[in-house]
């Protein structure tokens, strides 16, 4: 059979021309209100240059890759790959599109959306496959249908809270939520974001985020998403998808799949965007895992990817699309486009795209429309996009009583607006908790932690106030993106696509952080600082207070009870982290330590952040990585230094002793005869983070699952059986509904465990449970179970925790049948407080 790239379906409209266009016109493309007004667009760059130091700055922005000219010739000669036929085959064609099952829960939809979509012209039905103009801010919006009464739909960021809009909450966000292992938590939160875009008038939420998943240590976007183990973030984004679409707004779970590094996310002059290049089984058994749950919880909306995997664009990936989500998965829901991810017209409807975002573009709109004239995309395709599309605005129950799409989307707030407070009152303690259970303390030493009525306390570091502004500007500026508290200049060249790479600051210098930057930022309507909650109950308890945000080497009272020193680690869309750590506040840590005997280290950590400069010092008494708390970060870090809350957060990633003890750090650049074509092979397999630490027995400073509490746990009683009347044959033999065969689901071993407070205080424990599956190359150990348990103080009697292992669990992909395989032998269980911190072991033969 002839070898049928996904690409090379789009003869008519792929060439140097159309990706001419495609290339010159992302920064338009990705942000449409540009477009509207060319000379806005060269002003704004042209501002973001001046505020940058001039073109010294623009010059100084780093090369591309090995590129040594400006036409992207190499020094590499004759073996630079200069056109993409090269890599045809590497992702194996899948067509057709499937149309959408409309079975189960999705019928009844699927049957009003059928019927709806037949009352459409071709070109009504093109309409809704693009987004179009609106006086909104939406971040992108479908137009209204008037003759059908189908009012349109606005898509808004985010997975952490709405962006770039005023009476909106700021919730904890991805990485936050993954530290605190909390499913009920996940929920609740989820719950109260989905009403508050409702209120706003957003049909669909743009998250949340599972993709990236977090192979890279300094991935720019790994906070967005819960953690880079897929069970945990799998078992979270299926609670967070439930509960914003129970709450009757679609989530556009992203960004489908490989999205891993942002260096080199888009295709930039003559250099594609970087390809993930990952082989079937660590797709399966590590980044479509948590994709697969979310689809699994009806997630409506899918958004495909800006990178290209196995070297065939996200949202042109037939195989991916196609094959693994609207076949294997069963995914009824609708394909949106990252904004501007689009880089072929009839190649990316034929391989199931069904939503282009922002804009119609330079492929779709008419261009679509002639092409179903000419028969060259089928209408049956076009019917299928907007059925899907209209399928979900008929699933979470927009048809009824749904607020105008946008209407409380102001487009500039600085203009008499509409105002249309979305936060509801009844989730303020859901914001609270959150905002509490996702601090990992990691250090407690001398009894440094809970303070007790401090006689004097110093405050240091730029991570403890707020930054100086929070107020929105009439279009873009740093509060719409989260980068109030950084650099600016250096946010918006990565962001807007002006250099490609890695940032250089590895710290917001200019205040506390709530979220990271970019399109996953929140927008802060009230909120608290941990100097704001500090000075509070220092003014209650009559403590001395002492702060100094700005030097680098303050002087330190030595009458002080504790020293606090605030840092943090900023991460951002548009840009990889620079490095895992920072000199700066290393040095701010240790010169505080060297004359305070009592210094407490607070760490808002986008991403994994290295402590082994600091972590030994005699003096440096306690440690809590602080995540991204949202809103309430001051009350609850204050909660929690003063005793009132018990920390129960527990990490949702590694922290080496060393960087270099990680399999993955930065990203990937282009080189060699891949200079204009970046390739980032996932060698690694499924081996990332603490299945690499324990494949290779390497000692981490903090090991995935660790957390300390002012209590302590004790465990006893493991019980592992198997589930009677249950099918143990070597494949899933069921149907398949939405998160692929029903039977990956069924409940095969059942595993209990007791665990008892042994102190007084009282707290809550992380009980985890791990599984070693017997096939040669699997981890030695995966997270399959974890459960929040509540646990008072000065009571004996332990409580019994309940697991359900499902096939998928304990299943490994096999290639060649393409099913989960229920491997036989002897499978390891092992149930504990961390991965490495497991004293209940049993073992279960299937
Ligand atoms: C991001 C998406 C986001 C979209 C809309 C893109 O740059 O990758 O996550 O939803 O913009 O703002």
């Amino acid at each position: 059979m002839a070898s049928h790239k996904d690409e090379a379906v789009d003869s008519p409209l792929r060439g140097s021309d159309a990706a001419q266009v495609s290339r010159q016109s992302w920064i338009t493309r990705r942000f449409p209100f540009l477009k509207k007004k060319r000379g806005i667009a060269i002003l704004v760059i042209v501002v973001l240059v001046i505020i940058g130091g001039g073109l010294a700055g623009l010059a100084a922005l780093p090369k591309r890759g090995n590129a040594d000219s400006a036409d992207g010739s190499s020094g590499s000669g004759s073996d630079t790959i200069t056109s993409d036929t090269h890599f045809y085959g590497e992702s194996p064609p899948v067509y057709p599109s499937p149309n959408m099952p409309g079975a189960g829960p999705w019928a009844s939809s699927f049957a009003k959306a059928h019927a709806l979509v037949l009352n459409m012209t071709l070109s009504e039905k093109i309409s809704l496959t693009a987004g179009a103009s609106s006086n909104t801010s939406c971040s992108g919006f479908i137009p209204s249908i008037r003759r059908l009464k189908f009012p349109g739909l606005c898509l808004s960021d985010a997975g952490n809270g709405l962006r770039a809009t005023d009476f909106v909450s700021t919730w904890p966000s991805g990485i936050h939520v993954g530290a605190s292992w909390n499913k009920a938590l996940a929920r609740d939160r989820g719950a109260g974001m989905g009403g508050e875009f409702k209120t706003k008038g957003v049909n669909v939420l743009l998250g949340p985020v599972v993709g990236p998943v977090g192979r890279l240590v300094v991935g720019g976007r790994n906070w967005e998403g819960f953690s880079v183990d897929p069970y945990l973030a799998g078992a979270l984004v299926f609670e967070t998808v439930a509960a914003i679409q129970g709450a009757g707004v679609i989530t556009s779970t992203k960004h489908f799949i490989g999205n891993e590094q942002e260096t080199n996310r888009n295709p930039k002059g003559d250099v594609e965007a970087v390809s993930s290049n990952i082989d079937d089984q660590t797709l399966h058994e590590l980044y479509l895992w948590p994709f697969q749950d979310a689809v699994h919880a009806g997630s409506g909306n899918i958004m495909c990817s800006y990178n290209r995997l196995n070297n065939s664009y996200g949202c042109a990936n037939s195989k991916t699309l196609n094959g693994i989500l609207k076949t294997e998965l069963g995914f009824e829901g609708f394909v949106v486009s990252d904004w501007g991810a689009q880089h072929a017209g009839i190649a990316t409807a034929l391989a199931g795209l069904d939503m282009m975002m922002p804009g119609a573009g330079s492929f779709w709109g008419d261009k679509l429309e002639t092409a179903v004239q000419n028969g060259t995309v089928p209408e049956s395709r076009i019917t299928d996009m907007v059925t899907r599309t209209i399928a979900a605005w008929y699933q979470m129950g927009q048809d009824k009583g749904f607020p105008i799409p946008g209407v409380g989307m102001a487009s500039d707030m600085t203009k008499p607006h509409n105002m249309v407070d979305a936060r509801n009152s009844s989730f303020r303690p859901t914001l609270l908790d959150g905002a509490v259970e996702g601090h990992v303390l990691v250090k407690n030493i001398r009894d440094a932690l809970p303070l007790k009525k401090p006689k004097m306390l110093s405050i240091f570091g730029y991570s403890a106030k707020n930054p100086d502004q929070n107020t929105p500007t009439g279009g873009i500026s740093p509060w719409t993106f989260g980068a109030s508290s950084f650099n600016y200049t250096e946010f918006s060249g990565n962001f807007f696509g002006l250099s490609d790479a890695v940032g250089n600051t590895p710290i917001a210098f200019n205040g506390t952080l709530y979220s990271g930057g970019g399109s996953g930022a929140t927008s802060q309507s009230t909120v608290i600082a941990p100097f704001d909650a500090l000075v509070q109950r220092a003014y209650d308890d009559g403590t001395a207070l002492f702060w100094d945000f700005v030097s680098g080497e303050p002087p330190v009272n030595q009458g002080s009870t504790a020293c606090l020193v605030f840092g943090n680690a900023y991460a951002t869309e548009g840009a990889d982290r620079p490095d895992v750590q920072d000199g700066y506040t290393d040095n701010l840590v240790k010169h505080v330590a060297a004359r305070c005997n009592n210094t407490v280290v607070v760490l808002h950590n986008a991403g994994i952040r290295l402590v082994e400069d600091f972590i030994d010092h005699p003096n440096v008494t306690a440690v809590f990585f602080a995540h991204l708390p949202g809103e309430a970060s001051g009350r609850a870090i204050v909660s929690l230094l003063y005793g009132d809350e018990n920390p129960s957060g527990k990490l949702p990633y590694t922290i080496a002793r060393d960087a270099k003890d990680y399999p993955v750090l930065g990203p990937d650049q282009p080189e060699g005869a891949f200079t204009r074509f970046p390739q980032s092979n996932f060698s690694e397999g499924v081996f990332i983070d603490y299945r690499h630490f324990d494949a290779k027995n390497i000692t981490p400073r903090y090991e995935f699952g660790f957390g300390l509490s002012y209590t302590t746990f004790e465990y006893g009683n493991l019980s592992v059986q198997k589930a009677d009347n249950e099918s143990f044959a070597p494949y899933p033999t069921g149907e398949i509904r939405e998160g692929g065969q029903v039977d990956l689901w069924d409940v095969l071993v059942k595993v209990s465990a007791e665990v008892k407070n042994a102190g007084r205080r009282d707290g809550a424990e992380v009980v985890q449970l791990y599984v070693g599956i017997p096939e040669a190359g699997q981890p030695v150990r995966q997270l399959r179970g974890f459960e929040k348990v509540v646990l008072s103080g000065n009571v004996t009697t332990p409580e019994t925790v309940h697991f359900e292992l499902t096939r998928r669990d304990l299943s490994v992909w096999d290639v060649v049948a393409q099913k989960w395989w229920l491997t036989k032998g002897e499978y390891k269980v092992e149930v504990g407080g961390s991965s490495r911190n497991l004293p209940l072991a049993g073992k279960v033969v299937v």
